[in-house]
Order: structure tokens, then C-alpha cells, then sequence
């Protein structure tokens, strides 16, 4: 089966006429939809709501943008000072978000979003730019090839179309499960390379409690309505971990199944996950947290359970109760795990808490290496 295609043609008959076979209802904030175009809202093809976890100032990419709907609400979260930025690959459904953007901005006033075509799973390739070379430079022969390999390699190195590091929080609404088995490892990559150290990804996608026999993916119907593709539940939350994202949280898993297929239930779950802040000398933000610490060796945070102990996704070890000056620093970064820890006062200053000389997201510190503080 050619994945693509086939996900190509229903979302492109989809943009131009409802399909409710692949709506799955959500409650999204009201207050935000009644700026839509009603046509926008109709073709709501999203399983969960991803705008719920967006601020104000943010710059956000959404993958898979369809219609516009999501890029929308998040274009009020962020307000005139974020940005907002729409992927999609087909044709028809950039036409109906381009077009839709225009009322937005006018009920809205402000207009923060744009809609560019590109495959999530290869985010440096700006599409609408490889159309408009291809009608330049059609491909009648082997060294027209090479000059279209030739322009894509210096847009990849020097002009990609989602630069490295400049997206605050990457959102995703029941898109990821349409990309091709062998092209899901290349999209979580992508999704990592995108985003700024400490920056976030917020996806909603349909999940699978086990995994999808290969005569079902092979079924063009069922691949394409968002329900073969769909990862296993654990491998979902895997595939972010292999792609070096950590504080990974499965934020809402819907209770019921959307749908039963074959004794196999798809339901929709919306997962949060980090890129870490970097761990390199001179980097900013450690610095300040080191600085912090340093000026505050009044404070304490402790892991305050309900668990006896926990492991971040860095091997980290926090134990109940237990003070750590890595924890601080740990919390003082991760608003991921803040709200794990409780602060207090050292009366104590001539004994300090444990403290490590790494600071404070390289790992083994006095809460590495799976031993506690
Ligand atoms: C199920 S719809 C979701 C649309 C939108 N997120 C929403 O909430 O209504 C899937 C969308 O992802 C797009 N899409 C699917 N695979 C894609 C890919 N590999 N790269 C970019 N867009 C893709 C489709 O064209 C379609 O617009």
C-alpha cells in the first residue's frame, strides 16, 4: 500500500466535503471557536486539543494542520505577540486553512499565522518552494535530477523550512498515526530538532491498547480514518523517549474507546514531552540556575511522594522526603516536575544538602545513577 497516497486522496476529498467517519469528538474551548470559519470547524478531523497547553508569546508549530482549526484557537492563546505555524501536504486542505486565515485575522485583528506545505516527517523541505522550482526546472533528465537533489540538500543544510530550535511548543492533533510505519522514527526526530532546548510537544493522537496486526495497516480504509497506523500505547510514549525527550506525561487517555475493531480498541490520548534544556558549559540557563543555587542555599526542595521514590527519564533517583540540591535545580528548570517538590527553609546552613558538581541536567548527580539523594 502507498501510505501516502492513499492519505493524500481522503484528506483531500475530505477538505472539500465533510467526512464524519473521522471525527472524533472533542470539547474545545468555546470561547475561541465562534473567530472560526463555521467550514473550518466542520472539517474537524482532530481527536483531542493540543491548544489547551499553548501561552501566550509562544511560537507554535502544528503538524498536520488541516483546515486551520487548531492553528486558530492557538492563534488567540498566544495572542499578537506569538506566532503560529500550520504543516500540511495537501493541497486542499492549505487552501481551505489559507483562505480561512483571512477571516480570522479580520475577526481577530491580528494575524500571526501562516500555513506552510511539508511533510511533518521532513520538516526542512518547504514544498511550495519545490513546486515552484519543478516549474522552473522540470525534471526531463538525469542531470535535471541532480539539480533538484542539488537545491533540497542546500535547503535541508541552509534554508529549511522549519529551522532548528525555533519552535516554543510543537502541537499535533491525529496526524502522527497517517505517517508510514518506516517514516515514524524520522518524525519523532524531527519533531526533537525543531524544538528549543526546554521546549515542549504536546501531541494528541489515537492509540492503540495493543499492537496493530500488519493485515489491518495494510487496509488503505482503516489506515487512512486514523485507526491502523495508531501506535501501541507504550510504544507511543517509547518513541518519544528514543527521540531524547524526557518529563514525558500521558496528560488525558480517553476512557472509552473511540472505536473497537476486531477486539482491538483505539482510543485517543494526548501526551506532553520535553526536549531537555541543554547540559553544555557555558549555557545560559544552567548557569543561572548554578548562580541561583548558589545565592539560595537557604532553600530545599524535597520530592514529596505519594511514591516511596521515582526515576526521571535521566535515571535520576528522588526519594521521599529526602532533600537534594540537584532536586532544586532539577525543579527550578523542569516546570514538568516542579509541582513534585515542596520547598523549605534550611535552618541549617553548616549542613548542606547533598550537592554534585554537574549541574544540573547532565545526569549522575547526587540523584544519578539510580541511587537516591
Ligand atoms: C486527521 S486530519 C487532522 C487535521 C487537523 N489536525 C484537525 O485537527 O482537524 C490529518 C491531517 O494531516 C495531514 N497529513 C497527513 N499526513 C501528513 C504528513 N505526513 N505530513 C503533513 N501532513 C500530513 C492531512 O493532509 C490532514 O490534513
Amino acid at each position: 500500500m502507498n501510505t501516502e497516497k492513499v492519505v493524500r486522496e481522503r484528506y483531500a476529498d475530505a477538505a472539500l466535503q465533510r467526512e464524519p467517519a473521522l471525527c472524533c469528538p472533542v470539547d474545545y474551548d468555546a470561547q475561541y471557536l465562534s473567530a472560526i470559519p463555521q467550514e473550518v470547524i466542520d472539517r474537524d478531523y482532530g481527536c483531542g486539543d493540543p491548544s489547551k497547553h499553548v501561552r501566550v508569546g509562544e511560537t507554535v508549530l502544528d503538524l498536520g494542520s488541516g483546515g486551520g482549526k487548531i492553528c486558530f484557537i492557538a492563534s488567540q492563546v498566544v495572542g499578537p505577540t506569538g506566532q503560529v505555524i500550520g504543516v500540511d501536504l495537501n493541497d486542499e486542505m492549505l487552501s481551505l486553512a489559507r483562505k480561512s486565515k483571512v477571516t480570522l485575522a479580520a475577526n481577530i485583528g491580528y494575524d500571526n499565522v501562516e500555513f506552510r506545505k511539508g511533510k511533518i516527517q521532513d520538516l526542512a523541505v518547504d514544498r511550495d518552494a519545490v513546486d515552484r522550482f519543478l516549474i522552473e526546472n522540470p525534471v526531463k533528465d538525469e542531470m535535471g535530477l541532480r539539480s533538484l537533489e542539488q537545491y533540497l540538500e542546500t535547503m535541508r543544510t541552509s534554508n529549511p523550512m522549519i529551522a532548528d530550535e525555533s519552535i516554543d511548543v510543537v502541537v499535533s492533533n491525529c496526524v502522527l498515526n497517517l505517517v508510514a510505519s518506516d517514516e515514524k522514527e524520522l518524525l519523532f526526530d524531527e519533531i526533537f530538532r525543531v524544538l528549543r532546548p526546554g521546549g515542549r510537544a504536546v501531541i494528541s493522537d489515537i492509540v492503540c491498547d495493543q499492537e496493530v496486526p500488519l493485515e489491518m495497516q495494510l487496509d488503505a480504509e482503516l489506515w487512512s480514518g486514523c485507526l491502523s497506523g495508531a501506535f501501541e500505547r507504550s510504544a507511543f510514549l517509547e518513541a518519544f523517549e528514543q527521540a531524547g525527550f524526557v518529563d514525558i506525561r500521558i496528560q488525558h487517555l480517553q476512557p472509552e474507546p473511540w472505536q473497537t475493531i476486531d477486539g482491538l480498541a483505539f482510543r485517543s490520548a494526548t501526551v506532553i514531552a520535553y526536549r531537555p534544556h541543554l547540559a553544555s558549559e557555558g549555557d545560559e540557563v544552567i548557569e543561572q540556575t548554578a548562580e541561583y543555587l548558589r545565592s539560595r542555599d537557604d532553600v530545599r526542595r524535597v520530592y514529596q511522594g505519594p511514591f516511596k521514590y521515582v526515576v526521571d527519564d535521566e535515571g535520576r533517583m528522588y526519594t521521599r522526603g529526602e532533600a537534594c540540591e540537584d532536586a532544586l535545580a532539577q525543579a527550578a528548570q523542569r516546570e514538568a516536575i516542579a509541582d513534585q517538590f515542596a520547598v523549605f527553609e534550611n535552618s541549617s546552613k553548616s549542613s548542606p544538602a547533598k550537592t554534585t558538581a554537574t549541574l544540573p541536567m547532565a545526569g549522575g548527580g547526587c540523584c544519578g545513577g539510580g541511587s537516591s539523594c
